[in-house]
């Protein structure tokens, strides 16, 4: 492998955010809507191996007080070897001495709890697609 992260937003194919977003199960999304959505957020990592995009992260944050961390994937060959912990790791180093919040994915909160991430015991969510987050198990 040769990993290296990026930063920005400059140059990304968002063609391939959107793919991987696909490929990785987290959503069907428009590039177009991939780029807004990237733009909008405070912190942006992307992974590349070889100068091909394998994954990213993101996280929408007022820079002293709160975080929320999304669209953390990578493509499936990639997974399991201690990237998403650096995607996750490279977030949270950007904006130290935030909370941070997210929603794990159903299976995937081990992968959190290893980070220092625990159960929020009171998180509640208003979706626009309830019924399918229902049915996805992310709400009562
Ligand atoms: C979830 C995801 C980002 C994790 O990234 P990854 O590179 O595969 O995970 P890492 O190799 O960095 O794992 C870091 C640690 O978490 C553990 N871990 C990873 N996935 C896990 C899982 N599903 N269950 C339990 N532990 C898990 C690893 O064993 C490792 O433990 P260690 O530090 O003790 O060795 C990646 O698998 C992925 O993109 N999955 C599909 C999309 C998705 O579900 N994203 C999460 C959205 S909330």
């Amino acid at each position: 492998l040769d990993i290296h992260f990026k930063y920005d937003i400059v140059g990304i194919d968002w063609e391939a955010v959107s793919s991987i977003l696909e490929i990785a199960g987290l959503s069907s999304t428009k590039p177009e809507i991939c780029r807004k959505a990237f733009q909008g957020s405070e912190v942006t990592i992307f992974v590349f191996d070889n100068g091909k995009m394998i994954g990213f992260a993101r996280a929408i944050s007022d820079c002293v007080m709160q975080a929320a961390i999304y669209d953390v994937a990578l493509l499936p060959e990639y997974q399991g070897k201690g990237i998403g912990k650096m995607l996750v790791e490279g977030i949270m180093n950007r904006l130290s001495g935030c909370n941070f919040i997210l929603y794990s994915n159903v299976g995937k909160e081990a992968f959190y709890e290893r980070m220092g991430f625990r159960r929020l015991k009171t998180g509640m969510a208003k979706f626009i697609n309830s019924d399918s987050m229902k049915d996805r198990g992310f709400i009562e």
